[in-house]
């Protein structure tokens, strides 16, 4: 018997995607599932459990529903300060957009991160690990971009260096180019060149081995197209994988370069065309639609989300987590929204929320529950899984295994 191996037992079910296909669920009632060294080794209906099991020691389950743990793979994790004030006047009908033009907005949250110390923002980031952590989110996707200038952002680098060195499950983005700083004001293209050919080079340099992807804004008024192409090139010349905030406020063709980059992901999503869509499909990009954000901004304009499943797409969901447009650190609210407003099924908002996040970020014994899964695995206190969306005011807790 393998050290540390045990049989989950007591479960009232399990519900997995199926790794070996895009939208398929398994729904396996009086379940069990048997770990050995962090990762599932069999899974099934506990009265199939293969005889060599049957000595190892078990581990109740508490009569809960197992689901994979949930992976979120869009989140500015580390950032100062908050935007109350800024959402108080939206409140009163202020556009963001305006907020940003008058200095608001994103800038607001680039002085406080400015004046923060490497430790601050790893105790900020920490806090907020944990309670993504025991809301059920295993393996997250973060973002520089609050500091808009070199020292800035390498502290930043640094923080989330020191966040991975505490084992906590980060894969890291540079978004030096998240917007324009005030030092650049009305120079994107200056801007995006100094990023490029200065700024992603010599943090890189500084950090080796810490961020895995690049990203950048490309929205009227902040950077275009070519600019942004320009940013994600120099990522993918020093191994960074593109993903791309695109299309978020109007249409400008960010799933359309998405594709032809071959990005990892393209974020938002809400104005995308149906010939970005098809692309990306062709492409293998995972659109990440990010429902929270749609929502606490007060727009109309939910992402196409079941065109995107017809086109071909392996939708994925996040949080977004940021002090702006999203101050919002709760899956199960992305997952009733995507559900509510997005227009999935509940397997489907399951899978994007799993599977699909995971593969966005190239972890693929994550996000699901068959033989060579990583735990931890999250198990529900609830009579059956669709009730995290139908009791849609519940704030239910998962057990988190090892
Ligand atoms: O993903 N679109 C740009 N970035 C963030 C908003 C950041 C902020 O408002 O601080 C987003 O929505
Ligand atoms: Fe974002």
């Amino acid at each position: 018997m393998m050290n540390g191996a045990t049989v989950l037992t007591n479960l009232k079910g399990l519900l997995t995607p199926d790794p070996n296909s895009p939208w398929k669920v398994d729904r396996i009632e009086d379940a069990a599932i048997a770990m050995a060294e962090g990762r599932v080794a069999w899974m099934g209906r506990r009265t199939d459990l293969p005889l060599e099991w049957s000595d190892t020691p078990t581990t109740d389950g508490g009569g809960a529903w197992a689901l994979p743990g949930f992976v979120d793979p869009h989140t500015h994790l580390l950032f100062a300060g908050d935007r109350s004030g800024e959402f108080n006047r939206r409140l009163h009908g202020v556009p963001y957009a305006q907020i940003a033009s008058e200095g608001g907005g994103i800038r607001e949250t680039v002085r406080a991160t400015r004046a923060a110390s490497v430790q601050e923002l790893v105790e900020l980031g920490e806090a907020r690990l944990q309670t993504l952590g025991s809301r059920g989110v295993v393996h997250i996707e973060a973002k520089t971009g609050y500091g808009l200038e070199l020292e800035a952002e390498s502290r930043l680098l640094q923080a989330y260096k020191e966040l991975k060195r505490r084992g906590w499950g980060l894969d890291v983005t540079l978004l030096p180019a998240h917007d324009i700083p005030q030092e650049y004001a009305g120079d994107a293209e200056g801007y995006s060149r100094i990023v490029a050919d200065a700024w992603l080079p010599e943090l890189v340099r500084r950090h080796p081995g810490v961020a895995s992807y690049c990203d950048v804004f490309i929205e009227t008024g902040v950077f275009t197209v070519e600019q942004g192409r320009r940013v994600l090139e120099a990522g993918k010349r020093l191994g960074l994988r593109p993903r791309i905030h695109a299309d978020e406020l109007s249409w400008t063709g960010g799933a359309e370069l998405a594709a032809e980059l071959r990005a990892a992901s393209a974020d938002h999503l809400m104005f995308c065309s149906e010939k970005g869509m098809t692309a990306m499909a062709a492409a293998g990009v995972t659109p990440i639609l990010l429902p929270t954000t749609t929502l606490c901004l007060g727009m109309r304009d939910w992402a196409p989300a079941r065109k995107m499943i017809e086109a071909g797409c392996q939708v994925a969901l996040a949080s977004d987590f940021n002090p702006g447009s999203s101050p919002c650190l709760d899956p199960l609210l992305v997952l009733r929204l995507g559900c509510l407003q997005l227009r999935l099924t509940f397997e489907e908002a399951l899978t994007a929320m799993t599977l699909h996040a995971a593969k966005s970020l190239g972890q693929s014994d994550l996000g699901h529950l068959y033989p060579g899964a990583r735990g931890p695995i999250a198990l529900w206190p609830i009579n059956d899984p669709l009730g995290l969306v139908y009791w849609v005011g519940e704030p239910y807790i998962p057990i988190m295994t090892p």
